[in-house]
């Protein structure tokens, strides 16, 4: 199979990448940029670990062909922290419980980025419906909304 130049603008630069058309954007980011803050779970669209923003939508990198990301803003996981400052959701996630093994933290912060970036102060049952498509094995869930509340409720400042 013939590989293809695909050009994608990820946080704010822009990165070229000879690569088969039928990688995903999540195969791109992780296995060909080494980006790797985007996790990689069941790959079906089932789990959202690996939610990345793109055009300040939330979407499942593992399901979109990354030639198809091409002319579009796509944010990662990595954009969030500034140096050695979290994001004010990173430290939220910390503060909260919301973090313990941390394979779907990535996921989870972007959606609850996408949210706040488009309605910055959403119900409980706003912040639900945000991560229904987010899988957790650990924390039972609550930590998270909480963790995501109070970074609406500006509860947390980093
Ligand atoms: Fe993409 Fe699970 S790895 S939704
Ligand atoms: Fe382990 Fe969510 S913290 S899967």
């Amino acid at each position: 199979m013939e590989k293809i130049l695909i050009t994608l603008n990820i946080n704010g630069d822009e990165h070229q990448v000879h690569t088969y058309y039928t990688r995903t954007l999540l195969e791109v980011l992780r296995e060909d940029l080494h980006i790797k803050g985007t996790k990689q779970g069941c790959r079906a669209g089932e789990c959202g670990a690996c939610t990345v923003i793109m055009d300040d939508k939330p979407v499942n990198a593992c399901m979109v062909l990354a030639a198809q990301a091409q002319g579009n803003t796509i944010v990662t996981i990595e954009d969030l922290a500034q140096g050695d400052e979290l994001h004010p959701l990173q430290e939220s996630f910390v503060e909260n419980g919301a973090i313990q093994c941390g394979y779907c933290s990535p996921g989870f912060i972007m959606v609850g980025k996408a949210l706040l970036d488009k309605n910055p102060d959403p119900t409980e049952d706003e912040i639900e419906t945000a991560v229904s498509g987010n899988i957790c094995r650990c924390t039972g869930y609550q930590k998270i909304i909480q963790a995501i509340d109070k970074v609406a409720n500006n509860e947390v400042v980093s």
